[in-house]
């Protein structure tokens, strides 16, 4: 029985070494699959439509939630207070603590929430007015409690050529949400230049926290070597390796029932490698640490990294609750323009991560980097032709009273 585990799992190194698990987006594609939104529009506000949500609020949280956030646990909960405002609270049952131990990730996913709310609903005609920690800031204890911002919806007036240049980006920025996806595989095509940097830096507008674009190649062979240590620090440490299981989608009906978590589908791999995957592996908690298991995974993830294009980071001068949620907004506009402008982005959030294992790997990246002290967000660059759109629940499940 042992060895013919074993001749499996060489099987499907065999299968990966060659290419096989990644880099197969054309057959992913040709298993097509449902959108992000329930129903069949793509676009946030036709979908909302398409849903019968009439209320501008709902319509609201219809977009937030197609944003981008930790392991697509969708942490959000939403308090309305009318048709056209509402709290948003962090949704304690959907932490990380393992590998965000601070809750700071998953508020940088309540600012990316605000700004597709934002964005979506200039479209729709209103100007969102965002009122940050309304209650004050709090401890981890007091997560989920105590509101991280409150909502309000206003019809917009018209004001002034300089907002209307503005308002055209923000457009262009919306147009994007259909589109945009977090992309894990290997990238193509040339390195990104300091102009497309420079176009991406006009398209995202003012933000709080500082981009910074590396594309130098011995600086990012050094930081391709940085994130793989990160990633097999990660990996071998039970606790934290353990999180990625808990929301890991093992199938479609898994991934379309539960519709959040992570996937291999999200991941890049093509139809016929995770319907072999799906039946040479158990889903035992054992099979998901075994060591020649991670082994794979690892080797393709080195791959993936190397293949990066640029690097960005996002950092800022402190580290508070509010630099979070800013940063958030910031993220959320950088992978819109990026989106805009045809490249695909991928975070690579290890290296940030607050636990023990992780601080000397952190201190070297820091000193490899410079600048702002805090680095909230490290992201690769590239060109892909992947296509898949990770699922979001319906509207109502983001509900409390
Ligand atoms: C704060 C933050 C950190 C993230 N870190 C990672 C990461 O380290 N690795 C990764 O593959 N995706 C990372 N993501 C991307 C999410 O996993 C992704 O947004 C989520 O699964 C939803 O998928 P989508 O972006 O394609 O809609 C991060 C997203 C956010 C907002």
């Amino acid at each position: 029985m042992s060895s013919l585990i074993l001749n499996r799992k060489h099987f499907i190194t065999k299968a990966v070494q060659s290419g096989a698990l990644l880099g197969a987006p054309a057959l992913l594609q040709a298993c097509s699959t449902p959108g992000r939104l329930q129903g069949t529009a793509r676009d946030p506000l036709d979908n909302s439509r398409e849903n019968g949500l009439r209320e501008p609020i709902l319509q609201a949280i219809n977009c937030g939630i197609t944003a981008p956030n930790p392991h697509n646990v969708q942490p959000w909960k939403l308090k309305l207070l009318s048709d056209a405002s509402a709290l948003l609270y962090i949704d304690e049952s959907r932490l990380l603590l393992e590998t965000d131990p601070p809750t700071r990730q998953i508020h940088i996913g309540q600012g990316t929430f605000l700004e597709h709310v934002r964005l979506g609903m200039l479209q729709a005609g209103y100007r969102t007015q965002i009122t940050l920690f309304p209650q004050g800031t709090y401890p981890l204890s007091q997560t989920g409690n105590k509101p991280v911002a409150k909502i309000e919806l206003d019809l917009a007036s018209d004001s002034g050529p300089a907002n209307r240049k503005q308002s055209q980006k923000d457009a262009l920025l919306y147009d994007a949400i259909a589109d945009r996806l977090t992309d894990r595989t290997e990238y193509a095509g040339a390195l990104l230049s300091l102009a497309e940097f420079q176009q991406l830096q006009s398209l995202v507008g003012a933000s709080h926290s500082s981009l910074v674009f590396i594309n130098q190649k011995e600086q990012m062979s050094r930081l391709h070597d940085l994130f793989y240590q990160a990633m097999v620090i990660e990996c071998l440490n039970e606790k934290t390796y353990d999180e990625s299981r808990v929301w890991f989608r093992y199938n479609d009906q898994e991934i379309y029932h539960y519709r959040d978590g992570i996937s291999l589908r999200a991941n890049g791999m093509g139809a016929l490698m995770r319907f072999l995957v799906g039946f040479f592996m158990s889903q035992s908690k054992a099979d998901w640490h075994d060591r020649s298991n991670i082994d794979v995974y690892l080797q393709s993830f080195q791959e993936v990294v190397r293949s990066s294009r640029a690097y960005l980071l996002l950092q800022t001068s402190a580290n508070t609750q509010v630099d979070w949620v800013q940063t958030g907004y910031d993220y959320a506009r950088v992978q819109l323009a990026l989106t805009a402008m045809g490249f695909k982005m991928h975070p690579l959030s290890q290296i940030l991560q607050e636990y023990k294992q992780m601080n000397g790997l952190k201190s070297r990246f820091n000193r490899e980097v410079g600048g702002l002290p805090f680095t909230q967000m490290a992201v690769r660059i590239g060109r892909s032709s992947f296509d898949y759109k990770s699922p979001r629940r319906p509207v109502r499940d983001f509900l409390v009273t």
